[in-house]
């Protein structure tokens, strides 16, 4: 059975082995956030999930994107993160690799927001990070995007296995977005019960986007075991 503080630990250090910038600000939000989610009686039944999202496989899960956008010298500007959860490696991850104008994530989980901007709060007083409640399988976030001076060029979703296929969104948004790059995970781990909507390969997460052009379409084992599939397409 795996320790789940130690694991916390393992996976902040390799964490900030890739943080590049404003790292004593980064570490002590950090800190700081484990702590408040611990201390705050409304927040603290979320402890054992914030320590759920900060994993090994979570960091090797948004590495992954990472090398994957750089082999297609795709680099993001103007990013909507669909159910992004705390945002806690992915944001910095993008802001350092690409110093992306903006990652806006949009989530269902109104504590993700709080727990989010507190991971991330040097980026959200930079208006670089933000997190708005919507479910995105239901309301449109293309006009969302106007009051942000750009369009989103790229729309990421790790947690495709949570959702209805990606088609209904890409449909739903139709012709308010413009021609966005996707990138898209999921999983065949049916262990949780929120898994709605697991995949047996990466060829079918991509047929459920209905993506005509595939630019990227892989798996890859992570450190818990579980496989994970990513496609990338436009
Ligand atoms: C468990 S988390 C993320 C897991 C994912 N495997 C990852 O590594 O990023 C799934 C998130 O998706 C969010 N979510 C699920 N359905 C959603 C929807 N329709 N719209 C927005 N957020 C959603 C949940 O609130 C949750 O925070």
């Amino acid at each position: 059975m795996v320790d789940i503080a130690q694991e916390s630990f393992v996976a902040t250090s390799l964490f900030f082995t890739h943080v590049k910038s404003d790292q004593e600000r980064a570490a002590r939000e950090w800190k700081q956030t484990f702590v408040d989610v611990k201390r705050d009686l409304d927040l603290n039944y979320c402890y054992r999930r914030v320590m759920n999202a900060t994993t090994v496989s979570q960091i090797q899960s948004k590495l992954w994107i990472i090398e994957e956008l750089n082999n297609l010298n795709i680099k993001p500007d103007c990013v909507a993160l669909l159910g992004g959860w705390y945002g806690n490696f992915l944001v910095q991850l993008l802001i350092d690799e690409y110093d992306t104008f903006l990652i806006h994530n949009f989530e269902i989980d109104e504590d993700v927001k709080s727990i989010s901007y507190k991971f991330n709060k040097r980026h959200k007083d930079r208006k670089k990070y933000k997190c708005d409640i919507l479910d995105v399988m239901f309301k449109t976030i293309y006009e969302k995007q106007s009051k942000n001076g750009k369009k989103f060029d790229t729309i990421i979703n790790t947690s495709c296995e949570h959702m209805f296929h990606m088609k209904r969104f890409v449909d739903l948004n139709g012709y308010g977005l413009s021609k966005p790059t996707y990138v898209l995970q999921s999983t065949n781990s049916n262990r949780y019960d929120d898994h709605i909507n697991c995949v047996r390969s990466a060829e079918v997460l991509a047929e459920q986007s209905g993506l005509e052009n595939i630019l990227y379409c892989g798996s890859k084992r992570l450190h818990d075991d579980m496989k994970r599939f990513m496609v990338i397409g436009d």
